[in-house]
């Protein structure tokens, strides 16, 4: 009984937080990896090295490293060309008193007080990180200008928004470097930072959303500069990835920020779990203000708490969330809410006649096995058949799992139920409730491209669970394909990076990922969103099947958490 009742511990966590939530499963930031992402810019004594001939092409790249500027209407920017086609610029984009609205920046300065223009920001503070490799002061961005672009050129801008659960990441995460997509598209990258954790979602005084608020200052802040680097500030796509992608998601559902930004790309969102709603924030509130000490209206008791005691309140508030509220989730607790004043709506299914009128494009993608680092990082070893209800009733409860069970889609006979429990977990929360957006958006005259990603790269993060390094297409596999930065790339990996960050150029400048040369790419229905299949051989259709995402049964015959949640 003791192994059974430990088993389900263990195996309800996984399920319902089926999204990077150990410091494995996040895009890793170290003091040694957090610049791993820009290898074509160190800091290296060239010398008698540089006579041996393997090294001489690598030598001769940093030898030709050289300071760029250009003028903004905010003042000089620096930035530094190393002969990749780019030249990289870093900027603070918007200073903010912690638990404070951030404030864009008003002159042009290198990130955290830098004097040389090759400095990478710092990180924004996060648990499981060396404190060196962080600052409070980090709403920062890099840019990627390809050398050809003049002023006022007229080019697209790209936002990466990293990942990391709203708790972890950076712009200076592995496979971020934008130079490579810069140059592909002929845009201009900026890859930006926001406030993490309690410090950017639960400030004392209840104010709310105070990252989702760094954001579109940051979109702000390029509208303000593009022109000077050679980019249109009516031209700027967001993109980005997992928690990234959800906080594309709060910006969609906020008005204000409507006019920022023509066209959005997201990848792998959990969108299962929602926004939080008000009263689910406050409860959180609550307990983190009593483990930090200071009462709401303390202000001198808040400013005095040391980053480190922020953090440990923030670990332990992770932790009891769902007890707090299940709503919450065990994967990303603290997250956007929707607040009524910067979020008005859920933008889900749950928001029915509500859901608002639409008009710019999506580009909505996840990867085959999204689930693969939850379920076989936690799971190294087959799962018996006979914790098949154990393990979906502490995950979904038993009304959806008796659904889920009875299903055609879910093969539970097997001896190792990872498999399955790998498949489920991916629909529930992530491709199926992607696909529900791509219907809602396009019934509401929105114009929306649903991908799969079957070829992937396997990130850093993945590295420790066979099944993702075996073969299969995990959460985060999709970065450096993207970012056109794998390492030792295959055959196959190099094509798929060709063609969508052929994709990417064409959606950018006309809304739709299609262009000659290229196989096409139809629009979602509200009958069906026309999966496309991204890599690997062409299946007839040019679709990946729908399985479980079909309409009549994701959200319909079983709901998500948002739906069960109501929230
Ligand atoms: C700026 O930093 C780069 C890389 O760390 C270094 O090579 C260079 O010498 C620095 N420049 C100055 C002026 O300190
Ligand atoms: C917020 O979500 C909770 C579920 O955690 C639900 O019980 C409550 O009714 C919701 N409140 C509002 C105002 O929607």
């Amino acid at each position: 009984m003791v192994v059974a009742f430990a088993l389900v511990l263990a195996v309800v966590a996984p399920l319902v937080g089926a999204v990077p939530l150990t410091g494995r499963q996040i895009p890793g930031l170290t003091t040694t990896t957090s610049v791993q992402g820009i290898p074509a810019f160190p800091a290296i004594n060239t010398g008698l090295l540089c006579q041996l001939p393997m090294l001489k092409p690598i030598c001769s790249r940093i030898a030709s490293v050289s300071n760029k500027q250009v003028n903004t209407p905010i003042g000089t920017a620096q930035g530094v060309s190393d002969g990749s086609g780019v030249t990289r610029f870093a900027v603070r984009y918007a200073s903010a008193a912690r638990w404070s609205t951030s404030t864009i920046a008003t002159k042009w300065e290198l990130p955290n007080g830098a004097t040389n223009a090759s400095a990478l920001p710092l990180a924004c503070p996060q648990p499981n990180v060396d404190s060196s490799a962080y600052t409070e002061d980090c709403l920062s961005m890099v840019l990627y200008v390809p050398t050809t672009l003049k002023a006022n050129s007229g080019v697209p801008t790209l936002v990466w928004i990293h990942g990391g659960s709203f708790i972890a990441g950076s712009a200076t995460g592995p496979g971020l470097d934008g130079s490579k997509l810069a140059v592909a598209t002929n845009s201009i990258v900026a890859v930006m930072q926001y406030r993490l954790g309690a410090l950017g979602f639960m400030a004392p005084n209840g104010a709310t959303n105070l990252a989702v608020k760094d954001t579109i200052n940051a979109l702000t802040f390029l509208g303000k500069v593009v022109p000077s680097f050679g980019g249109d500030a009516k031209k700027i796509t967001l993109s980005g990835q997992s928690a990234g992608a959800g906080m594309i998601r709060a910006l969609l559902a906020a008005p204000s920020a409507s006019s920022l930004f023509q066209s959005s790309i997201m990848q792998s969102d959990p969108i299962n779990y929602g926004f939080l709603n008000v009263s689910t924030q406050n409860s959180l509130q609550s307990t983190f203000n009593t483990l930090t000490g200071c009462t709401a209206s303390n202000t001198a008791c808040q400013k005095s708490l040391s980053v480190a005691a922020i953090l440990n309140a923030q670990v332990v508030l992770s932790s009891k969330a769902q007890s707090i509220d299940p709503s919450t989730g065990v994967g990303e607790p603290i997250r956007p809410v929707r607040d009524g004043s910067l979020i008005t709506t859920a933008l889900d299914l749950t928001s029915g006649s509500s859901f608002p009128s639409q008009s710019k494009p999506l580009l909505l993608t996840n990867v085959k096995n999204e689930a693969g680092p939850t379920i076989f990082g936690m799971f190294t070893s087959s799962l018996p058949n006979t914790l098949t209800s154990t393990v979906c009733d502490g995950s979904l409860g038993p009304d959806r799992t008796s659904i889920v069970s009875a299903s055609p889609f879910y093969d539970f006979t097997v001896a190792d139920i990872r498999t399955p429990l790998e498949t489920l977990g991916s629909d529930y929360m992530w491709r199926c409730p992607t696909w529900s957006l791509a219907r809602q958006w396009t019934q509401h005259g929105g114009k929306a491209y649903v991908g799969q990603f079957v070829v992937g790269a396997t990130y850093p993060s993945n590295n420790d669970v066979a099944f993702c390094v075996d073969g299969a297409i995990c959460h985060e596999d999709d970065i450096y394909i993207v970012f056109g930065t794998t390492p030792s790339p295959t055959a196959a990996q190099t094509a798929l990076t060709t063609e969508i960050q052929a994709r990417y150029k064409a959606f950018l400048t006309t809304g739709a990922p299609n262009a000659p040369g290229l196989s096409p790419w139809p629009l979602a229905t509200t009958s069906s969103v026309h999966p496309h299949q991204l890599g690997g051989a062409p299946t007839p259709s040019g679709e990946v099947p729908v399985g479980a995402c079909d309409p009549a049964f994701w959200g319909q015959a079983v709901g998500y958490d948002y739906q069960v949640y109501g929230i």
